[in-house]
């Protein structure tokens, strides 16, 4: 399965929306499955979105259980037209993206979601996303909604920090 190559800051695709995916036809899984093999091969990588990869398909995928602050998660999850709602709670928490490699944020993030999603074979799923696996399905959304974690943070002067290598 080839790797895909990483858009980063200031491509234009990553500040534009993305398009509901209607059919689930052999390219498109094709495409998750290559989105997937590009998230592996990434050390420590636990989400990638669409445009972060050229596409502006609403598609994403993570898994976020290789993370050490992960706690307990669903896994690998596909996520095709996510909707996410009923935000509780919320934290700061720092984060980082392959499309931004030489900086992460703190961000304010909900602590727990409900994803509402199809999947690779057009399913439709819900989960209850709790904790770090929370954080990562809502930075994947707004990549599918043209916003990075840089949108994000309160403070540009204090809450970017600049990193010599992702991760
Ligand atoms: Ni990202």
């Amino acid at each position: 399965m080839s790797v895909l190559s990483i858009r980063r800051l200031p491509d234009p695709i990553l500040n534009q929306p993305t398009h509901l995916v209607g059919r689930f036809d052999a390219p498109t899984q094709r495409f998750i499955d290559q989105m997937i093999a590009t998230m592996r091969h990434h050390p420590r990588c636990v989400g990638l979105a669409a445009p972060q990869v050229g596409s502006r398909l609403r598609i994403a995928v993570m898994d976020a259980s290789a993370h050490p602050k992960a706690g307990r998660t669903h896994g690998l999850l596909v996520l095709v037209n996510p909707v996410l709602g009923e935000p509780e709670a919320a934290e700061i928490r720092r984060e980082g993206c392959l499309s931004i490699p030489a900086f992460t944020g703190d961000v304010r993030r909900a602590t727990r979601v409900h994803l509402r999603a199809q999947d690779r074979e057009g399913q439709a799923y819900e989960r209850r996303l709790e904790g770090f696996e929370a954080v990562v399905a809502q930075h994947e959304v707004d990549h599918l909604n043209g916003k990075l974690f840089l949108d994000r943070v309160a403070n540009l002067a204090t809450d970017v920090f600049r990193r010599k290598t992702y991760l």
